[in-house]
Order: C-alpha cells, then structure tokens, then sequence
C-alpha cells in the first residue's frame, strides 16, 4: 500500500531520518516503535510531505507521491493525526471536525459513535479532557475520506480506559478494512494489536516483525537501552 524508500532528512548537521525504508500492507495494523528522537514523527512527516524529504521516496499504490503538497497526499487516501492533538479549544466539537472538510451531521454523529465520543456535538473544545481530544482528533482523522489512517502516538498521555477505547476502535477500523500505521510507546498496546511491527532506530529501519519477533530481538533491546 505504502512503499518508502531511502527517505532522508536532516536538521543542520544531523540527520533525524536516514535511508529509512519499508513498505506497509493493505489491510494490516502495523506499528512503529523506537526510542525517542528515533526519526519516527518526521518519517510520518516526510511521507505527508509536510516536511519536504532531502532525499528518498514515497509510494502511495504504486504512485510516487513524493513531492505532491500534503493536501494531495491527503486526497489520494491518506489521514493522519498528529503526537500533540491539533484541535480549537475555542470551537465545538462539531466546529472542530467540520473546520477541515464540510459533512453533514449524520456523517458527524456516525464518526463520533466510531470512537466512542460521547459528549454533545456543540461541547466547546476547552471542556474536553486529553482522553476526549484525542478521540475527536481520530474522528477528524476518519471524516476524510482514507485508505491509509496514520496515528502518532495515539495513547500517549489517555488513561487506561481510553486506551483499551483505543485498542477496540483500532481493531474494528482494520477489520471494516482500513489500512492503520500508529507510532506507539506503549508496548502492550502495539503488542496486542499490531500485525507488524517496525522498529526505527537513529533515522533507520532497525528490523521488523511480527510482535513476537520484535519483542525477542536483542538488537531492539539495545536500541533501547543505548549502546
Ligand atoms: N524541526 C526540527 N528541527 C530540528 N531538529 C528536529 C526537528 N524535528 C525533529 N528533529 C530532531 O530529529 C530527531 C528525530 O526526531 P523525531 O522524528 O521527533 O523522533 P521520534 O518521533 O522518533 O521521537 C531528533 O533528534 C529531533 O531532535
Ligand atoms: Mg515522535
């Protein structure tokens, strides 16, 4: 579904994102670990294109999708939220999710059921708890139109009710056959829930596997224990 290749990027004198390759499944739940400052968000955001790569491509079903701007890349069918919500404190609920793409209350209300958001649609953005953010991102996430949802780090920061929340609207979103790509830190998340599992380490694909494999490997270990 998605293939990069040799992506790179660097900030002055160091690169966050180097010959970072791999490819993604159509109909697989795959996670990315790694420690921080691993590359992980700015892989996400190279292959949005909302930063531009020095190096390297993208393919979105066989299209290069490399140097299209991010809203083309989110009109071919990939949506993505973002490691620190993106929301309007200021604007309702409805606002927030209407402000990127116009929809009908219906679609609002099927979308809201999806992630088990429960409170009233003209709730303004500063009432809602972290837990309830970060549900209402993944519904604005799910109101565009998508094959390919990217999460980062969808559970940092929600209690673990909303992450078991989580773990329920992810499944369910792959088995109605979406294609899901999450960041993650935490591991019995990505455990649980991941078909595959990439680990990205110093801007590169250290291995990947499935949970089992990942969760074994000495080098994974290393990578995050520091050499
Ligand atoms: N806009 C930026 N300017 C300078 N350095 C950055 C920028 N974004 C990321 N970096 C650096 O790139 C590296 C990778 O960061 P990031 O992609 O956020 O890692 P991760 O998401 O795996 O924690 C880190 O060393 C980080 O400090
Ligand atoms: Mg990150």
């Amino acid at each position: 579904m998605i293939r990069v290749k040799n992506l790179a990027k660097h900030f002055g004198g160091v690169y966050a994102v180097k010959d970072c390759s791999f490819d993604i499944k159509p109909g697989k739940i795959t996670s990315v670990i790694g420690p921080n400052g691993a590359g992980k968000t700015t892989m996400f955001n190279l292959v949005c294109n909302i930063i531009s790569a020095d190096d390297g491509s993208v393919y979105f079903k066989k299209e290069n999708i490399t140097r299209l701007p991010t809203h083309k890349i989110a009109r071919v069918g990939i949506s993505r939220t973002f490691q620190q919500a993106r929301l309007f404190k200021n604007l309702t609920v409805k606002e927030n999710l209407t402000i990127s793409r116009p929809c009908s209350e219906k679609e609002i209300r099927d979308v809201l059921e999806k992630v088990a958001f429960k409170l009233p649609i003209d709730t303004k953005g500063s009432a809602l708890s972290y837990g309830q953010m970060r549900l209402l991102e993944i519904a604005r996430a799910l109101l565009h139109p998508h094959e390919l949802l990217m999460l980062d780090e969808p559970t940092a920061g929600v209690n673990p009710s909303v992450r078991q929340e989580l773990k329920k609207i992810l499944k369910q979103l792959n088995k109605e056959g979406k294609t899901i790509m999450f960041i993650e830190h935490d591991m019995d998340f990505v455990m649980s829930i991941s078909d595959e599992v990439i680990v990205m380490a110093e801007g590169r694909v250290l291995m990947r596997g499935t949970p089992k494999q990942v969760q074994k490997d000495k080098r994974v270990l290393e990578a995050y224990l520091g050499k």
